[in-house]
């Protein structure tokens, strides 16, 4: 077996730690102490940044080679020949559907699709110009309230069905938001169409002959197969340390949409427009890059805390773009992106720091010429995001290691003190 051996030259004492998966147990530090009053050692890691915090069969990411599998597949061929709905059973149950399977789980997801009308008016009481991900998040808690049995997490077909209600109810809850920031009466949904047209349809349709484009309907698919999981990220350790404590999965994914909803997390693509609109010209880039290069600014897009080659999803998402544009006519916006990339590419700044477009430089300008509002951008992020949260939550409600989430502190406040009486205190 692979060992570590770790001296403590406080001690002298040599401890033998095992590396099982390229990792020693942080309990096993545990047994390295002075003397036997003290704790032991433990690991500091603010924001986990050499921490695996669970097991995981889901999704495989390699940053350093640009590599995202979903359990084993690579994502540039799920994105070319699945359904969202594929790419969810697969993430969710961990084998691709059969044709049997997937018409049955179209039918499934289509069947949860239509949210109780109290939730309608729980969405209708707030402010018009709330903004969707807020009305998501409390409404996603509110579900917990309908559906009691969400709470016997034990139970695995319950779970499933809770998976299969969240699942299909997103969508409705997120165009429901949007109307209601119209101010339009809502469109119900309509189970005939895919995933992506029922949701098409939900947020655009209003005199009920609206169609949505397939190439249009097709670009949202693979948006949302992109989207669909990225291992222990910000929102998904928010999901597995939430329900952790085995809270129902509906409050679980408010918790996981509200971490989304941070601009560091699901916010990056609405920065990027703000930014294309305000260098507004392909000959003002140079001077953008020089203002990037010195400090002054970041260039939004570009960069990734895991992927330091390139991110794939980056790839696809261009590709996908041209598609659109051809449909929807070029976002005005996408010769200044276009001109950021060449310049971005070549330059030492950027290469040496291994800066490369992410997820997020195109997939806003797409959203754009869609027609999708930026306050929907991540809300567009969070509906097929989902279904990773679900899959991880069901793997971790499985793993007989899990344990309620609870990290250790270093403890850096005031030493014991006794309370002094209110009048005289300063
Ligand atoms: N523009 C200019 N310089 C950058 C950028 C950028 N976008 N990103 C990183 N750098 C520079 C830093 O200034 C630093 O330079 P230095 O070594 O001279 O100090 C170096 O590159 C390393 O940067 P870190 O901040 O340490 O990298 P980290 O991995 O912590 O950050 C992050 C990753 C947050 C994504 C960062 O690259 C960034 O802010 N990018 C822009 C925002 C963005 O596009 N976010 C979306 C991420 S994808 C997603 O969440 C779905």
């Amino acid at each position: 077996m692979d060992q570590l051996t770790i001296t403590d030259e406080r001690t002298g004492k040599t401890y033998k730690l095992p590396i099982v998966d390229g990792t020693i147990r942080a309990l096993d530090l545990r047994q390295i102490r002075v003397d036997d009053k003290d704790f032991g050692l433990m690991a500091y890691d603010p924001a986990f940044m050499n921490t695996a915090s669970c097991r995981s069969s889901v999704t495989y990411l390699d940053g350093d080679a640009g590599i995202l599998r979903y359990r084993g597949y690579p994502i540039e061929q799920l994105a070319e020949k699945c359904t969202y709905l594929e790419v969810a059973w697969l993430l969710l149950f961990g084998e691709l559907p059969n044709k049997q399977q997937l018409d049955g789980w179209e039918k499934e997801v289509g069947h949860h699709t239509l949210i109780h009308e109290n939730v309608k008016q729980i969405i209708d009481a707030f402010r018009y110009d709330a903004h969707p991900m807020g009305i998501l998040i409390g409404v996603c808690a509110a579900l917990s309230t309908l559906y009691k049995d969400a709470s016997d997490v034990k139970s695995a077909q319950l779970r499933r069905l809770q998976m299969v209600r969240l699942i299909g109810k997103m969508p409705t809850i997120a165009a429901f938001a949007y109307r209601h920031s119209l101010g339009q009466r809502v469109t119900y949904p309509d189970n005939r169409a895919s995933y992506t047209g029922n949701f098409l349809k939900m947020l655009f349709d209003v005199g009920g002959d609206w169609q949505s484009h397939p190439v249009l309907e097709r670009a949202l698919e693979i948006l949302f197969i992109l989207h669909a999981d990225h291992e222990q990220n910000c929102s998904t350790n928010a999901m597995r340390a939430v329900t952790s404590s085995q809270v129902d999965p509906f409050s679980g994914v408010a918790a996981a949409t509200a971490a989304l909803y941070g601009p560091l997390h699901g916010g990056a693509n609405e920065a990027v427009l703000k930014m294309l609109a305000e260098i507004g010209s392909v000959a003002k880039v140079p001077e953008f890059i020089k203002s990037v290069k010195a400090g002054e600014r970041r260039l939004m897009g570009f960069g990734h805390r895991v992927y330091k080659n390139y991110d794939p999803r980056a790839r696809i998402i261009k590709e996908c773009a041209y598609k659109v544009f051809e449909v929807t006519g070029k976002n005005p916006l996408l010769e200044i992106a276009l001109e950021l990339e060449r310049i971005a590419l070549q330059d030492a700044y950027f290469v040496d720091r291994k800066l490369y477009p992410n997820v997020d430089f195109y997939s806003g300008l797409i959203y754009q010429a869609m027609g999708f509002p930026t306050e929907m951008f991540p809300v567009l992020f969070a509906i097929p995001r989902t279904a990773g949260w679900l899959a991880q939550w069901d793997e971790q409600t499985r793993d007989p290691e899990t344990k309620i989430a609870r990290p250790r502190q270093i403890y850096c406040g005031a030493a014991k003190r006794d309370v002094p009486p209110l009048v005289g205190r300063g």
